[in-house]
């Protein structure tokens, strides 16, 4: 008897660290295993393409509704081909200094990575709330490394811009005394937050930064993409040459249009956002943008979803548009469907963008798809 129990016991224990990943295709909203056989925890996330691999970075979510907080920090997966994903651990861990801004129990979201050429330093950016602050702080923090999976090394968190005035704001505009006391939402109010009343709040001590992405464009030029201005404006800001700071240079995109949610992508020499509403961990309709150039001026064009749940964004929030290395427009619309009462739990929903006659990306439900769609 002991001898079957033994036995018994080390088949479960061999099949378990030797679980097989064979996917060969996403099915968008399930539970996806990792190489552990695990449920991947990289909610927020954002990828990473090099030397041959892509790179997975997202909170690291526990059980309830306290696993909303960052209790273990940003975690790491590895892929050659999207759909089996490698657990590379834990790349940026949180502190248990309770004077560390990353202290156990802050909030950090939407991490994302990029990769200096020049310094050859892997950069990780991600939203920061500060413990015990709830999302007052609105910060943005940055972390470096030497290997993609890390470990990262935490350098600072900042709200971006201090002392600074968005790109071509007027004199008059920089000049104006807005009144603090006007009410929420009236015209009053919107003509106010359109000139920039939380520039000019927030202008000493920086702007507000919280849900975020980066993006590198064709120059090597890298930008922070946030929600600021109490979520009512995007900023897009431009990095320093080692991506760890930020120049001084940003600009407002649509403000009062509360978007939050940004994830971009380039085709065809126009740049595509695409964002969400703010409703909390609530899905809403997802809202295309489109531009010339990075910094130019965005247009909002229409909700990119067809079919049903259009206006749910299948019921996620965007987070990351991943190019697909080696395949001509090939782009896929990564997006969270969050359990905020289990947070662990949280689903992914990757879709590939599509484009209309006319260009125009567009995204429609699939069940499970796989890559030979983009040929
Ligand atoms: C929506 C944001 O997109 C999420 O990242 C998170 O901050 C939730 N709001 C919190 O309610």
């Amino acid at each position: 008897m002991k001898f079957v129990k033994f036995f018994l016991l080390s088949f479960f224990v061999l099949s378990f660290f030797s679980f097989k990943q064979d996917s060969k295709s996403f099915k968008p909203g399930e539970v996806w295993p990792d190489d552990n056989g695990v449920h991947i925890n990289a909610h927020g996330g954002g990828v990473l393409f090099f030397e041959g691999k892509y790179y997975w970075f997202g909170e690291h979510k526990v059980e309830g509704r306290r696993g909303n907080q960052a209790r273990v920090g940003v975690h790491c997966y590895s892929s050659e081909d999207l759909y089996n994903w490698k657990d590379e651990g834990i790349a940026l861990n949180v502190s248990d200094d309770p004077d560390s801004p990353i202290t156990v129990g802050c909030v950090i979201e939407r991490p994302k990575v990029i990769f200096n050429k020049n310094t050859e330093k892997f950069v990780l950016w991600f939203h920061l709330e500060l413990k015990g602050q709830g999302y007052s702080a609105a910060q943005t923090g940055v972390a470096v490394a030497d290997t993609p999976a890390g470990p990262y090394t935490f350098l600072k968190a900042l709200n971006p811009n201090a002392g600074k005035w968005p790109a071509g704001y007027s004199d008059e505009l920089k000049k104006k005394a807005f009144p603090n006391n006007l009410e929420g939402w009236t015209d009053e109010w919107l003509k106010a937050v359109k000139e920039g009343m939380f520039v000019h709040r927030d202008f000493e001590k920086g702007q507000m930064a919280r849900d975020m992405t980066l993006y590198i464009d064709e120059d090597g030029t890298a930008y922070h993409i946030h929600a600021s201005e109490e979520n009512l404006t995007l900023h897009i800001a431009e990095l320093t040459e080692d991506y760890t700071d930020f120049t001084g240079k940003y600009i407002r995109v649509l403000p009062t249009g509360h978007n939050e949610a940004p994830s971009i992508f380039r085709r065809n020499g126009k740049y595509y956002m695409i964002t969400s509403g703010c409703t909390g961990w609530d899905p809403n309709a997802a809202r295309l943008l489109v531009s010339d150039s990075v910094m130019g001026e965005w247009e909002y064009v229409e909700n990119p979803c067809i079919g049903e749940d259009k206006d749910l964004t299948f019921h996620s929030q965007s987070t990351f548009i991943l190019p697909v290395q080696g395949k001509k427009d090939a782009f896929i619309f990564m997006a969270d469907r969050w359990r905020p009462q289990n947070a662990i739990d949280g689903r992914y929903i990757w879709l590939p963008v599509q484009f209309k006659k006319d260009g125009t990306p567009f995204l429609e439900w699939k069940d499970e798809w796989d890559l030979s769609f983009f040929d």
